[in-house]
């Protein structure tokens, strides 16, 4: 696997990889590379020739008092972990490198950011999207990965490729859990072994809140006030939020039928800690874990 620093230096090598009619699939990361990660990169190398794995911390996505300065990094083990994985290149530019000047341009999604992060975390959207969209314009891959952990990142950026007409697939891929359900992120290192047990509150919640959806209970109130109740049962979670809103809009759902996405963002001591869970009409889980769709992703525009 190549370790490439600089934008001119993938340039090349992209552009190479493209004249032998290659295709080419981007997993952009923060690094800290977990199973969340490598099974994007191993879909990636399913479906694409050159797999293309981004890591980079962006400065723009983080608010003033977030974790910039200590958001784990380990670039050695990323790289060892994207090479197992299936990727050809490691993609790592420094903050100068990505942002020379000062930046003047963002870009900004509306009404699907109005709320969740959106509205916990103002300007992270603006920070991800612009920074995807830089990316998809360096790399200019056929496919791009994303987890649906980040379920509201997805949408955003599927909003973007849509509006933008960027000429990109995205493919969705679903949350991958450890044993016991704690949905896999970079930032469970943070957790302390106790907090590490509270947070275990979120997805046996969001479990929970699926059977009483499969059960017929339809009433978004009421099935937001049952998440609540259960994770404020856990006396080391601290919720910043929880809703329920049409998994389409992330708007309150307007009607009973709707496909819903249950969202939460929960503090176990400084660690902030988000999972959600899609369910349609029936009660099932909206995502099947062997397709490679979100309703309303973008497809206007890809080119493949
Ligand atoms: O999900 C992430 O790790 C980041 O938000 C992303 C998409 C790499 C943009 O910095």
């Amino acid at each position: 696997m190549q370790l490439i620093e600089t934008i001119a230096g993938l340039r090349e090598v992209l552009a190479e990889a493209r004249r032998q009619g290659l295709k080419v699939g981007l997993v952009p990361t923060m690094g800290y590379l977990h199973e969340g990660h490598a099974s994007l990169i191993t879909r990636a190398k399913e479906e694409c020739d050159v797999v293309v794995v981004s890591v980079f911390v962006n400065p723009l996505q983080f608010g003033p008092h977030e974790d910039l300065d200590r958001y784990p990094r380990d670039l050695e083990r990323d790289a060892q972990l994207a090479t197992k994985s299936g990727a050809a290149i490691l993609f790592h530019p420094s903050a100068q490198e990505m942002y020379p000047s000062q930046v003047l341009t963002t870009v900004s999604v509306q009404q699907v950011t109005d709320r969740l992060c959106g509205a916990s975390r103002p300007g992270h959207f603006d920070g991800v999207a612009t920074v995807v969209l830089k990316l998809l314009n360096i790399v200019l891959p056929d496919r791009v990965y994303f987890g649906l952990k980040d379920y509201q990142q997805v949408r955003v950026i599927s909003r973007m490729v849509s509006d933008l007409n960027v000429p990109v697939q995205i493919v969705p891929c679903p949350t991958i859990r450890e044993p016991d359900g704690l949905a896999k992120s970079s930032r469970n290192v943070y957790l302390t072994a106790q907090d590490r047990q509270a947070a275990l509150v979120l997805s046996n919640s969001l479990r929970e809140l699926q059977k009483l959806v499969s059960a017929g209970e339809r009433n978004a109130a009421l099935l937001q006030s049952r998440l609540t109740e259960w994770i404020s049962s856990e006396p080391l979670a601290r919720i910043d939020y929880v809703e329920i809103l049409d998994s389409e809009k992330l708007e309150p759902v307007s009607c009973e039928t709707a496909e819903i996405v249950a969202a939460v963002a929960v503090y176990f001591g400084q660690t902030r800690l988000i999972d959600n869970a899609v369910i349609d009409a029936e009660g099932r889980p909206f995502y099947a874990a062997d397709s490679n769709e979100i309703k309303n992703s973008s497809r206007q525009g890809n080119r493949s």
